[in-house]
């Protein structure tokens, strides 16, 4: 990549939206990618061996309670056969695109649903184009910006394979497109109060019933429908609940909070329940004085909320975004109000009253995603998530008490064990767990002249905790994926523009890397919960004349892309890679592509509209509906005319009414 690609390219990777704050000079490691490429010789032998001896997952039905009753467990967590460990990819790859619109291989079609603005609940209010909408309609439709979501079958038709439930989270807003004239400001304040009622509405979550109606999906306006925003009441779960830094002004005994911002991607449970995680919600709060470190550390803003919404003083829920210290104590004001976010939220979509929880033993940073591997009976649920900003670490979490599906719930995602990924320069890795009453932890601690008062302090200071220990700085990881029979995990690592030539390792071999890679894992025994592992590049990313398959041959227009941001296992054992980088040729518009884990290939599958990302994908059970979300589509997709742009959902079938992608 020449110094001119990089510049051209640096304001799409570049974009402000992850911004670096790990200070801590862990050490990397000088190896190259020729390495990993010589390594897998070693590790597909052991990834044979590991299919061969799979486990099932475990068997479990339906729940019981007349609430429950129509809740289908996901796919992966129901050992429904088959799940494809051999996927052969059965469409003609589309081309590189710079088209307005989406384009899907041969034989498939694609059309838009449940864009932004649609109404789901309340008295439904319609959309109206121009930012017309006001702020309490926005509170009964369809989020901006889509972004993870999963679909959880209800059993009442079939397998669910037409009838279901959509968790979608909506990441952030474009306030240009929000209100007729975009935001209005008087000195830097907000001066309309229902603006900014609307632009937080327009974040969180959006429950919605759906049921195909002859070739259409349709919203039902039904009972489940719901919007989260980021005002919803919340309780705080685990070991940070009821901590002094938790404690405001809302909640004096440091038990709730209201709202969830910068829901990124996403993950779902066992039982039944959507994982929505924070991602950039730093960003949302301001102190112009003296940060702590777990203000710092994260790039809480000194000069002014991302939306500024703390300028709308006369109203707590929004002045709370002023975190600079202003009572005599923390319950007279919204100085650890930050504290409440970076979780990962759990929520049930089948108890439309149930409060959402914020699960704090899992860590707070910027949660990308929460993906657990296939449950086992009388096993621990293991849990991966990633840190999206340059340099920050991979995590995982096992849970403390092992799973058995009649009383799998939130409960365990509360007690267990929370651990950083070290990547060693041999192939092999370490996890690190981040527990105070860990030896080698305090050890770490101790040695690094770092404290911690209690498990509470390290889990909102996860970010610090990691430091100590000697996680590997990675390059922005994204989604991440478990093959649902082998265990198997993936994780992309989208781009690091700030990445040195000299700083790079094994896992992290270009500086800087505008292009990005996915590392695949295998943990020892193929146990997830074990706290060792072997771990190669799948897919680097890029341009011909920069880039690897699994098998060394280079991508080709067949397959060219770069930073890939979502990823997901369907049921079949297809990998789909979703893109968020640069658009420029060789690559063209934003796209989805589809892998087998097994060989490395790798096909292009859709492309975006102009300026969009593509990010979050599920299918039905059948695997014959695709819902793949388009976020932040420019022009005027998908009204067309003079309409503003409108973040998007779109349907993909074959026209045969086949599976997708095989
Ligand atoms: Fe919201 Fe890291 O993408
Ligand atoms: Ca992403
Ligand atoms: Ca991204």
């Amino acid at each position: 990549m020449s110094q001119t690609d990089l510049e051209r390219y640096q304001h799409l990777i570049d974009n402000g939206d992850e911004p670096e704050n790990n200070q801590s000079g862990n050490p990397t490691f000088t190896s190259i990618l020729d390495k990993c490429v010589s390594r897998r010789q070693i590790l597909r032998g052991s990834l044979n061996s590991v299919v061969a001896g799979m486990v099932t997952t475990s068997g479990v039905g339906l729940l019981a309670g007349s609430a429950q009753a129509k809740r289908l467990l996901p796919p992966q967590a129901q050992g429904r056969p088959p799940f494809g460990l051999k996927p052969m990819l059965g469409f003609e790859p589309v081309a590189p695109s710079f088209a307005n619109l989406v384009t899907v291989p041969t034989g498939y079609s694609s059309r838009p649903f449940l864009p932004w603005g649609t109404p789901i609940c309340g008295h439904y209010p319609p959309y109206l184009d121009g930012g017309h909408n006001s702020g309490a309609d926005q509170e009964y439709q369809v989020g901006h910006n889509h972004d993870g979501m999963h679909y959880f079958p209800l059993h009442n038709d079939g397998d669910g394979s037409e009838h279901g439930l959509l968790c979608i989270n909506h990441e952030y807003i474009q306030q240009s497109d929000m209100h007729p004239n975009g935001p209005t400001l008087v000195s830097g304040s907000r001066v309309i109060e229902d603006e900014v009622r609307k632009e937080v509405a327009a974040h969180g979550v959006s429950i919605v019933e759906v049921r195909k109606q002859g070739d259409t999906w349709e919203v039902v306006q039904g009972g489940y429908n719901r919007r989260i925003t980021g005002a919803t009441p919340m309780e705080l779960s685990g070991p940070v609940r009821g901590s002094d830094m938790v404690q405001t002004r809302y909640s004096r005994n440091g038990t709730r909070t209201r709202g969830t911002l910068n829901n990124c991607a996403h993950g779902y449970t066992p039982w039944g329940t959507y994982l929505t995680c924070e991602e950039n919600w730093a960003g949302y709060f301001v102190n112009q004085g003296e940060q702590p470190r777990e203000q710092s550390r994260y790039g809480v803003s000194r000069t002014a909320g991302r939306y500024r919404w703390e300028t709308v003083t006369t109203n707590d829920v929004y002045a709370r975004h002023d975190v600079s210290v202003k009572g005599n104590s923390a319950a007279d004001d919204y100085r650890n109000e930050a504290n409440t976010f970076g979780w990962v939220v759990e929520i049930d979509p089948f108890k439309p009253d149930s409060i959402p929880r914020k699960r704090t033993a899992m860590g707070r940073f910027a949660h990308e995603g929460a993906w657990m591997a296939p449950a086992r009976r009388g096993q621990p649920l293991t849990v991966y998530m990633g840190d999206d900003a340059r340099f920050e670490y991979i995590y995982k979490f096992v849970t403390r008490e092992r799973y058995h599906p009649r009383t799998a719930g939130g409960h365990l995602l509360d007690e267990g064990t929370l651990y950083v990924a070290r990547f060693n320069a041999d192939g092999t890795g370490d996890w690190l767990a981040l527990d105070i009453n860990d030896a080698e932890f305090r050890a770490a601690c101790r040695a690094a002249d770092v404290e911690f008062k209690d498990q509470a302090d390290v889990l909102i200071n996860t970010r610090a905790a990691a430091d100590v220990i000697g996680a590997t700085r990675m390059d922005r990881p994204e989604w991440g994926a478990v093959h649902p029979q082998t265990g198997e995990v993936y994780m992309t690592l989208t781009n690091n523009s700030q990445r040195q030539p000299g700083d790079v390792d094994g896992a992290n071999p270009r500086g800087p890397n505008a292009y990005g890679q996915i590392v695949r894992w295998q943990e020892q025994g193929n146990r997830n919960w074990a706290t060792r592992f072997q771990w190669e590049l799948f897919v680097v990313a890029g341009p011909e004349e920069n880039s690897a398959r699994l098998d060394g041959e280079a991508l080709d227009e067949t397959n060219i892309f770069n930073s890939p941001d979502g990823l997901w296992f369907d049921q079949n054992g297809v990998l789909w890679i979703q893109t968020d980088g640069s658009q420029a040729a060789p690559f063209g518009n934003n796209q989805m592509l589809a892998a087998d884990p097994r060989t490395g290939e790798i096909r292009r599958f859709m492309t975006g509209p102009r300026g969009c990302e593509v990010t979050g994908v599920v299918t039905t059970p059948d695997g014959a509906t695709m819902f793949v979300n388009v976020q932040h589509p420019g022009g005027n997709w998908p009204d067309g005319g003079n309409a503003r742009p409108r973040s998007s959902m779109v349907v993909v079938t074959q026209d045969d009414g086949g599976p997708i992608g095989i």
